[in-house]
């Protein structure tokens, strides 16, 4: 029996109480799975800061580095808001991003069909929905240096710098014809190659990957912002898009608020092979830590679960197990449980944070 190892980053607001379901979900496919996990816990983010004075500390670091999966509930909050930039708690997750290298942000954008009534679109745009954007994370404007707040005359110039090598572009684009062949076999690339170099640089790159090695995958070019306009009038022309890190960060907020479910989605930052040949990995729901809600009971903790259900797929090599999660947050959904952010006009059973951790258990009980 091999155990998996897993380093736990509950972090800040709804972070903890979102964990605690995930916690119960691992703990029930060790018992009824056979798929032990070895579990470790620290902290990220604001309440690393409290304590270390530091948003990740260099032992959780070096603790991320060995796990064969780190599962992080999120970071940051109004607390936090006034501290010096360095030690903020994205910074956290930025270095563990970073120091990771995970250069392959996976971000699905799907539309329950239980929930479909949810999107601000239309019905019939949305329903069916099931695209997945693959952001590049480790590099571009977020890293580029120059960087900084400088003088110049007597006023002052905030810089940052768009930047990417071949190599960082070949990488990405490989991970998202990867994917496309294990889906719909489409992808779209999207920058802005008609005003900046590095789109220019970024679509030859994707071209020249796209011929070398996956002919078979039908590639696609938009502009950026024509990309933001097709996904709202029309996503369901997409399957995978492979774009930057801000225009990644941007589209895939823009795609989650398409399946009217921001607390349902999950995502995968995925690195460089590791000697086991698993990549590297960190597994996170899409959604902030929501203060706003934190310790009432309120939060959904669908979108960390299914990020358990994507460690799974991609760090364990359990594409069975995760779909047998997935199926069974389904059918949770279609029974009409529903935390408050689900609550619609077409009413459902209101249940609290861990009731729908415990829905979840049951579904997947009745799945043996
Ligand atoms: C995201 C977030 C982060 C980002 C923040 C929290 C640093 O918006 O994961 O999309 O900008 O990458
Ligand atoms: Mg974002």
């Amino acid at each position: 029996m091999t155990t998996h190892s897993l380093l736990i980053l509950p972090g800040d607001g709804i972070g903890p109480e979102v964990m605690t379901e995930v916690r119960k979900i691992i703990d029930w496919f060790g018992a009824k799975r056979d798929l032990p996990f070895d579990v470790s816990e620290d902290l990220v983010g604001g309440c690393a800061y409290d304590k270390h004075g530091t948003p990740l500390h260099d032992d959780t670091m070096a603790k991320a580095q060995e796990v064969d999966a780190v599962l992080l509930g999120a970071v940051g909050g109004p607390k936090y808001d006034d501290l010096d930039f360095s030690v903020k708690p994205e910074r956290g997750l930025l270095r563990l991003r970073k120091e990771m290298d995970l250069f392959a942000n996976l971000r699905p954008a799907q539309c329950f069909d239980a929930l479909a009534d949810f999107s601000s679109l239309k019905k019939d745009i949305v329903s069916g929905l099931d695209i997945m954007i693959v952001r590049e994370l480790t590099s571009g404007i977020y890293f580029g240096e120059p960087r900084g707040i400088f003088k110049e005359g007597n006023e002052r110039v905030g810089i940052n710098t768009q930047r990417y090598t071949e190599s960082e572009i070949d990488r990405v684009a490989r991970a998202a014809f990867e994917l496309a062949r294990r889906r719909g076999n489409k992808v779209c690339s999207m920058e802005k190659a008609n005003v900046m170099e590095s789109g220019i640089l970024w679509r030859e790159v994707v071209n020249r990957v796209h011929q070398e090695s996956y002919a078979d995958v039908e590639l696609s070019h938009m502009y950026a912002d024509n990309g933001a306009m097709q996904l709202v009038r029309a996503p369901k022309q997409f399957d995978v898009i492979v774009t930057d890190n801000l225009f990644g960060d941007i589209l895939s907020d823009c795609a989650a608020m398409l399946t009217g479910s921001l607390g349902m989605l999950p995502s995968a930052s995925l690195g460089a092979p590791m000697a086991n040949g698993r990549p590297k990995a960190l597994y996170e729901p899409v959604h902030g830590s929501a203060p706003d809600i934190a310790d009432q009971a309120k939060a959904n903790p669908i979108a960390c679960i299914l990020s358990f259900a994507m460690a799974l797929r991609y760090s364990f090599d359990q594409g069975d197990e995760a779909a047998r999660l997935e199926q069974a947050v389904e059918s949770v959904l279609a029974s009409g449980a529903r935390t408050a952010d689900l609550m619609g006009p077409e009413g459902g059973t209101p249940v609290s944070t861990s009731d729908m951790g415990d829905a979840v258990l049951r579904a997947l009980d009745a799945s043996l």
